[in-house]
């Protein structure tokens, strides 16, 4: 299990040109156009995600190799829920295949997985297979990656909103008192860093109900690829947007 270290870091941030960039520590990416690309070549749509986990390979790998330190992939929605059950029972097995297939990737590069959602919604055999891969993976000192399953962006705020009502009716918390940190405290992964870059594919411009409270000041790249085409230099490209942003929080530059 070894994590990228500093030297092999800058490597790779040099010959993506990405030396003395202003680098996100939280991207979240939105993989869209699966069913695009399939369609295009007359294939079945269920094609198009298997031709998918080749860019989730490439984007996982190239963003621990410059040194990323979160990422969180929007691997299947709560919304996702009402496609034909065909394309999810697809979903599923890409997913079960993908936690057996990259264990040995995810173990060369000191990543962490973990899963932030619904996950009880999931089938038992990839609730095994994750908790499996999260357990093999635990120790990992590089990137962390988690996988958005049956994830909605605002079933988790209600969720942390539920945990706040509970310690309010139980005395444990005073309304005047409730804080943000509170509902930071109440979201899947409360240690997560907010988002600095989400990434959207297939040239779209919308958060889908995804990380709504991490993402309030996250810069938003879209990158015209259908997903099953995003490769490292695609993600190179968002780092090297992302780079030129002037992020200011809301404040002025020279206050
Ligand atoms: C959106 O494309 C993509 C998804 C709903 C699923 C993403 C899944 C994968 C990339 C493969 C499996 C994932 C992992 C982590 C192994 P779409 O179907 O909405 O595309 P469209 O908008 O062109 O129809």
């Amino acid at each position: 299990m070894s994590a990228p270290g500093a030297e092999s870091i800058a490597r790779a941030r040099h010959a993506a040109g990405l030396i003395d960039c202003a680098m996100p520590r939280h991207v979240a990416v939105i993989m869209d156009g699966n069913g695009r690309w399939a369609r295009q070549r007359t294939l079945r749509r269920v094609m198009g995600h298997r031709r998918g986990v080749e860019a989730v390979r490439a984007t996982v790998t190239s963003a621990a190799a410059v040194g990323i330190e979160y990422v969180t992939l929007y691997a299947f929605s709560t919304e996702n829920w009402k496609r034909p059950q065909h394309e999810i029972t697809v979903l599923m097995e890409l997913l079960e295949r993908f936690l057996h297939d990259e264990l040995p990737t995810l173990l060369d590069n000191g990543i962490r997985l973990r899963a932030i959602g619904q996950v009880e919604r999931l089938p038992a055999s990839v609730r095994k297979s994750l908790q499996d891969t999260i357990a093999a993976t635990a120790h990992g000192s590089g990137m962390e990656l988690s996988l958005a399953l049956s994830y909605g962006g605002r079933d988790e705020l209600v969720a942390a909103m539920r945990s706040i009502a509970q310690s309010v009716a139980n005395g444990s918390l005073a309304p005047e008192a409730i804080s943000a940190a509170d509902i930071q405290g109440g979201l899947y992964a409360p240690h997560l860093p907010d988002v600095d870059l989400v990434i959207r594919s297939a040239g779209e411009q919308r958060l889908s109900n995804f990380l709504p409270w991490q993402s309030i000041y996250a810069e938003f790249v879209t990158l015209e690829q259908l997903w099953p085409d995003i490769r490292e230099e695609h993600i190179h490209q968002a780092l090297h947007a992302f780079a030129k942003r002037q992020r200011r929080f809301g404040a002025v530059e020279d206050a």
